[in-house]
């Protein structure tokens, strides 16, 4: 067995066990089940074990389940997923460098579409404008997924803001009411960072290779986990809502959410999206200035398109923004 079955048969192990909580399997109808020895069960009960699942083993009796660990396991994040297809094969880790790294590997090895990855922690996890992204275990959710678009490159920046407005849906669950995009792919809270987008793309010139949707969102961060120099811009949703909140959760109902907005993307890119972009967004109306390389501009957000531009009123015309880094000017 390689270790993705090694992995595969864990998480098919918890999923029967998980099927009567409370109650023991025996061993032979464990192993007539996985169709696997008796070892090799042993040998995928240590794996739970590391990865935090309480069960109880017994010589004669056989295993019995307890209770699932806080973490983001696999096995956890398929129990009650309701998607049609993202999400159901998932690379669940504790510690990796980078999920988008990790997922983009995949993608060239000809992992499919829908695929995902996620981490506990991430060491080198990565930001926009080649920024770190702060990755701490047990507190956020670090999840990358594998796109195969059928459409042109050209139509693949939008898929931010199309991500941006899935993870907004979703936050708003938690934080009605104030949840915003800064675009193109920031989510606020109270005017502070609680989650952030990465997508990036491989396409050559007769179309896209994949393209890598990464998401970042602080959850259980408390104030002082985060290093000095972010605690004032960063936020997470225990920080807003005093309380903590389930990772897993918000994870299922992220990408249920991604899932019916990526199939409206792929049809209509953002057109039918657009008023919840408008409703989301903390620019609309906003005097801010933009840095796209070195050029930098100033005037008024007018609104937004449908490939997920930004339509800036400047001195003497509209512009039509695709990229760049926004400051809202303090009124
Ligand atoms: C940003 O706001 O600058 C984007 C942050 C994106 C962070 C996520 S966490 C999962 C995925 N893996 C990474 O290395 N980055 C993205």
């Amino acid at each position: 067995m390689n270790q993705a079955e090694r992995d595969l048969l864990t998480d098919r192990l918890i999923s029967l066990l998980r099927r009567k909580p409370g109650q023991y399997f025996d061993w032979a109808k464990l192993m007539s089940k996985l169709q696997v020895k008796r070892t090799s069960v042993v040998a995928a009960l240590s794996r739970a074990d590391d990865w935090e699942y309480k069960v109880r083993i017994n010589r004669t009796k056989g295993v019995k389940f307890v209770a699932p660990p806080d973490l983001l396991t696999a096995a956890e994040i398929l129990h009650g997923l309701k998607t049609r297809q993202l999400g159901h094969v998932v690379h669940a880790y504790r510690s990796v460098k980078s999920t988008n790294d990790l997922a983009a590997k995949l993608a060239e090895e000809g992992a499919s579409e829908g695929v995902i990855v996620t981490a506990e922690a991430q060491t080198k996890g990565r930001g926009r404008l080649g920024r770190d992204w702060f990755s701490p275990p047990k507190t956020g959710i670090y999840v990358s997924i594998v796109l195969r678009p059928a459409f042109p490159p050209e139509d693949a920046p939008g898929l931010s803001v199309m991500t941006a407005v899935a993870l907004a849906d979703t936050l708003a669950k938690w934080r009605p009411g104030l949840v915003q995009i800064k675009w193109p792919n920031d989510l606020w809270i109270n005017g502070r960072k609680v989650a952030g987008i990465l997508t990036e793309l491989s396409a050559e010139r007769n179309g896209i290779n994949h393209v890598i949707v990464g998401v970042g969102i602080n959850v259980n961060h408390r104030a002082g986990d985060f290093p000095p120099e972010l605690r004032a811009s960063a936020t997470s949703l225990r920080r807003e809502l005093h309380r903590k909140a389930d990772r897993l959760d918000i994870l299922r109902l992220f990408l249920l959410n991604f899932e019916k907005e990526y199939a409206v993307y792929s049809r209509y890119r953002l057109k039918k999206s657009l008023p919840r972009v408008r409703k989301y967004s903390a620019l609309m109306g906003r005097e801010v200035t933009l840095q796209s390389g070195h050029t930098r501009l100033s005037g008024i957000v007018k609104d937004f398109d449908a490939n997920g531009a930004l339509l800036l009123q400047a001195a003497n015309e509209l512009e039509i923004v695709t990229a760049g880094e926004v400051t809202v000017v303090k009124q």
